[in-house]
């Protein structure tokens, strides 16, 4: 665990603290985890097919219900998770406390804030994706200019990605997910950005957000959205042995 561990108490309203977490490690490490886990949650570990990607959304929503308990100041079988209207996983109790949780290959990101809803989204740089067909189709036409400007393949997947997860993490703020357009709102602008999408410009409850790019080893990409503000976010390592520590 990182010496920087924030103090058992919530975070303040201008810092977003990201729980950067490793999926890997023992797979032994799982007999532990399910006592965390409600029975909803172990159910639903059971359904994937491969035993690799069962661990890790054991481990991540471990991970998850252990923050919000270390924040909250309870006991994690205490944490009672819902989702929202929109789908949107959230605590069943009103609370001030926000999060929104992305996992991809060994990396779970879980963001932590009390500025109000937050998004996150990770993408691996290794994989293979059509950047300018998937983009042509669902990017605005600034967004895919940029992308086809690019000079290699492996330069447009980059800027692709980038694109693609401060696309997700507004849409995971507002919760609507994926479904709530990709190409309804641009995000080529060099972050801190303001995005307002499109769908809720007339709707004065849906907040203005601002996305900031994670920086991340291993060539993964990742982004922040959470209302708009004079926040900055607190990058914190966590390993599955912290499951002792923190339970
Ligand atoms: C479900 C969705 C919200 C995110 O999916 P995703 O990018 O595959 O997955 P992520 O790892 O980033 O996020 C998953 C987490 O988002 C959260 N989530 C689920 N629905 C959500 C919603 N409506 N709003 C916000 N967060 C949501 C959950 O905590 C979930 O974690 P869990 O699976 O452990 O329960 C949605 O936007 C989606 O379907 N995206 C498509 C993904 C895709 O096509 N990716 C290709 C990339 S090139």
């Amino acid at each position: 665990m990182s010496d920087v561990f924030p103090p058992r108490k919530l975070p303040p309203e201008t810092s977003i603290d990201v729980w950067v977490i490793e999926l890997g490690g023992p797979l032994e490490a799982g007999i532990k985890i399910d006592s965390i886990l409600s029975i909803d949650e172990r159910h639903r570990a059971e359904r994937y097919v491969f035993a690799k990607d069962a661990f890790r959304f054991r481990l991540c929503r471990a991970m998850l219900r252990l923050g919000l308990a270390w924040y909250l100041e309870k006991a994690p079988q205490e944490v009672i998770l819902t989702t929202d209207p929109r789908g949107k996983p959230c605590l069943a109790e009103s609370s001030v406390l926000h999060f929104n949780v992305t996992h991809c290959d060994g990396l779970g990101l879980i963001a932590f804030t009390t500025l109000g809803e937050v998004g996150i989204d990770v993408e691996d740089g290794h994989r293979d994706v059509e950047a300018l067909d998937v983009a042509s189709a669902n990017f605005t036409s600034n967004e895919a200019a940029m992308i086809a400007a690019a000079e290699t393949s492996q330069e447009q997947t980059s800027i692709f990605l980038r694109l693609w997860t401060r696309k997700e993490a507004v849409l995971k703020a507002s919760g609507y997910g994926i479904q709530g357009g990709l190409g309804t709102f641009d995000v080529s602008q060099q972050p801190p950005a303001m995005v307002k999408l499109s769908r809720a410009l007339d709707d004065d409850s849906e907040p203005c957000w601002l996305v900031r790019d994670l920086e991340l080893a291993n060539e993964f990409t990742g982004a922040v959205a959470a209302p708009a503000g004079d926040w900055s976010i607190l990058q914190l390592p966590v390993c599955s042995e912290d499951l002792t520590r923190l339970s």
